[in-house]
């Protein structure tokens, strides 16, 4: 028989709220489509960060070696929006949800802090954060506002430049950072994969080659390359699905 979408949405959410009633350990993995409903564009498809520019001039350490002051001019852009974009309900839900589950771990690609300031405690950031930029010569930390870095204070005193304190392309990410994830995945029964194209490693692989026995669900509008390896899938937008998944736990 033919169930419409809405209904077998029902189904699944009714089936993972029943397995993270029981689990004990949780992991979440956001990216970008999460923030999407405060208003933040996402990276791929349609309208996404990458159609207007590219990546290797923008992401990586040869761009920014290129051209520093670009790369800062679209980071302060970046970081101006995020000042100005408020947490919308996923961030939320997932807020809430941690206070439920006693191994709760929010592992995010994102680096503009929505989680943070929707009360996640401790978000496993695993891409860096935009509140702050580091010196490639020296290591010294700057903490950054809502105007991000001005373009005269690129060119550091120790000889070296400060840059965006986020992870590149090329560039492993930080090591605890990427620990904590990945441990979380091990012991994770149920694992939620939200807002993320996941083709981006080795994020993505947490929720497949890194789980060990998890009930992994996709929550996400469209299909993605691990839509087929995962147990279910929401089609729905993570603000709704959240909502409705945190409101049932509860
Ligand atoms: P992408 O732009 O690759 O993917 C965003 C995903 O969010 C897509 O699969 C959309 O279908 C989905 N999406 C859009 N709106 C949504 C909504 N309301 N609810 C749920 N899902 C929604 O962004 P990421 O997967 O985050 O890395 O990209 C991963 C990494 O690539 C980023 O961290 C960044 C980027 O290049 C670096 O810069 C190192």
């Amino acid at each position: 028989m033919f169930l419409p979408a809405r209904t077998e949405d029902g189904v699944v959410v009714r089936e993972v709220v029943a397995r993270l009633q029981r689990a004990r350990a949780v992991l979440v993995l956001t990216g970008s489509g999460v923030s999407a409903e405060s208003g933040l564009p996402t990276f791929r498809g349609a309208g996404g960060l990458w159609r207007h520019h590219r990546v290797e001039e923008l992401a990586s350490p040869e761009g920014f070696e290129r051209d520093p002051r670009l790369v800062w001019t679209w980071y302060n852009q970046r970081i101006a929006a995020h000042a100005k974009a408020l947490p919308n309900a996923a961030h939320s839900a997932l807020a809430r949800l941690e206070e439920r589950i006693s191994d709760f771990t929010l592992a995010t690609q994102n680096v503009d802090s929505l989680h943070l300031r929707a009360g996640s405690a401790d978000p496993v950031e695993l891409h860096g954060n935009l509140r702050h930029a580091r010196c490639s010569g020296c290591g010294v930390r700057r903490e950054l506002d809502a105007f991000g870095l001005p373009l005269d204070e690129i060119e550091h005193h120790c000889g070296g430049r400060m840059r965006p304190g986020v992870v590149w392309f090329g560039e492993p990410l930080p090591q605890e950072a990427w620990e904590r994830a990945r441990r979380a995945a091990q012991r994770a029964e149920v694992i939620l994969v939200v807002g993320t194209s996941a083709v981006v490693y080795p994020a993505a692989a947490l929720a497949t080659q890194y789980a060990r026995s998890a009930y992994v669900v996709e929550i996400n509008p469209e299909a993605t390359p691990i839509s087929e390896r995962v147990d279910s899938r929401l089609r729905g937008a993570a603000s709704q699905e959240l909502d409705a998944i945190a409101r049932a736990v509860a």
